[in-house]
């Protein structure tokens, strides 16, 4: 079977890869010309692990194509997956225009049926609008007898797991009522189907919805614990003990009710923004999304209003020690990251950060340039020396075992802020550390 991506990010680029792996013939598409001839040289343009090797091997086969040219692309395949970025508007909607901008592009070259399958997060609604616009494409071109189909596929894959993810998904969504459309992706989605079956087909309108609702869902379940760890603490109960006692009910379970420092990343702050407009759209006042943004933007300055509680409310020429700046573990994702938010709290207030993470270090660069109140440190022990405070923000592996020893000489104040809750405060204490952590009564 031969496919087309557009877009070669997250969702076009890991997709691409593990279907070429099943032996299919793919090409991506991107306007992004650096980027195709960094891929072609098997250079990944993200961190994400197992992804390099399959793109190198794959393209090496040739079973994986990288190129410019979208109207090679639309000939290749009668299967056309659109996964360009929809970026949030300044308003938080998403905007459609990279998305729409392929449909045009596939009707002004397609020479056959085509179906069209919308795997970037896009409003309901967006496939009627790629439709409108290849329909009229079509008719400007006095193409009008050439046929083709717009289904809804959405993307579940998280970042850090992207690969496995996608190679085993826990369900494979086809919005579509053309039957032979759904005959077509049954059958392109087969080696991804084995043993049980994981395929649900709907309508187009209830698959991008399914996209957001889950996205929400787990961002507004994530708020909730958050708000019980804020309300734990403040009734001096434990959030960690009160997490298991609610998670062994398989009704709630045990993911996603970890708190923290609040959910960042490119796809839940921006999803659940977008729901909101969609909702507003159709005049619908979506007050549980509005209160769970609210409540996220807030959660990403509670471990910055512990440090200057702490610090009696000035941190004037503080230095932290900031280990974790990617949104979360196994990515070098910093968007809408809440180690951004903090950094910036502590410059703001007079602070210098001296940070680690073990692969966000470049991005982190990128974003902040070179700046005095920033030092990029070489390892996690490098860090602590000269600081003040050891501040953590991103639960790496790495940093699950410290040399609580080697902490407690190496920091002037002897003070720990875990936005994750990666410790014992119990055993912390022993080596007369002060520890806050998230929803739980400080020990010391
Ligand atoms: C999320 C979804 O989990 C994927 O299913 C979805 O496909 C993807 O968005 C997308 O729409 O593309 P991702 O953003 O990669 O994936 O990351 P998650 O693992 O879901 O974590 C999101 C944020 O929630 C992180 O900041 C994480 O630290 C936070 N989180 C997660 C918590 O604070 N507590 C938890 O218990 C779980």
């Amino acid at each position: 079977m031969k496919i087309t991506i557009f877009g070669t990010g997250y969702v076009g680029l890991v997709q691409a890869a593990v279907m070429a792996e099943s032996g299919y013939d793919v090409v991506c598409v991107d306007v992004d010309a650096a980027k195709i001839a960094r891929l072609a040289c098997g250079e990944m343009p993200i961190f994400e692990p197992g992804l390099e090797r399959l793109v190198r091997d794959n393209h090496a086969a040739g079973r994986l194509h990288f190129t410019t040219d979208a109207a090679e692309g639309v000939l290749h395949a009668t299967i056309q997956f659109i996964a360009v970025g929809t970026p949030p508007d300044e308003d938080g909607s998403a905007d459609l225009n990279n998305v729409l901008a392929v449909g045009k592009a596939i009707a002004a070259t397609m020479d056959g049926h085509r179906i069209v399958v919308a795997k970037s997060t896009v409003p309901v609604g967006t496939c009627d609008k790629i439709s409108k616009i290849m329909k009229l494409t079509l008719a400007e071109t006095g193409r009008k007898d050439l046929t083709f189909d717009v289904a809804s596929n959405p993307e579940f894959l998280k970042e850090g797991s992207a690969v496995a993810d996608c190679m085993k998904p826990d369900r494979i969504v086809i919005g579509t009522s053309n039957r032979e459309t759904e005959a077509v992706l049954r059958e392109l989605y087969a080696p991804f189907n084995r043993n049980h079956e994981k395929i649900i087909v709907m309508d187009v309108r209830s698959a991008e919805l399914t996209k957001y609702a889950a996205n929400c869902m787990l961002a507004t379940k994530i708020t909730f614990m958050n708000e019980m760890a804020n309300l734990a603490e403040a009734l001096g109960a434990d959030i960690e003990r009160v997490r298991q006692g609610i998670g062994s009910d398989p009704r709630i379970g045990y993911q996603f009710i970890y708190p923290g420092v609040g959910y960042g990343g490119s796809c839940f702050p921006k999803d659940v923004r977008a729901l909101i407009h969609i909702a507003d759209r159709v005049a619908y006042d979506a007050k549980v999304l509005t209160a769970v943004d609210e409540q996220n933007r807030k959660q990403k300055s509670v471990l910055f209003h512990k440090i200057l509680k702490h610090f009696g409310g000035d941190i004037t020429g503080k230095v932290f020690a900031l280990w974790g700046l990617a949104f979360k573990p196994n990515t070098d994702d910093m968007r809408e990251a809440p180690s951004r938010t903090i950094m910036e709290a502590l410059w703001q207030a007079g602070a210098k950060v001296q940070a680690f993470d073990p692969e966000a270090m470049r991005e982190c660069r990128r974003i902040y340039g070179e700046r005095h109140e920033l030092v990029l440190s070489r390892n996690k022990e490098a860090a602590l020396i000269g600081a003040d405070a050891l501040v953590i923000v991103t639960e790496w592996k790495a940093f699950l075992g410290p040399d609580f020893e080697y902490i407690k000489k190496a920091l002037t104040h002897s003070v720990i802020f875990d936005g994750r809750n990666l410790y014992d405060p119990e055993v912390v204490s022993r080596y007369d550390l002060d520890y806050h952590s998230i929803g739980r009564v400080q020990f010391n």
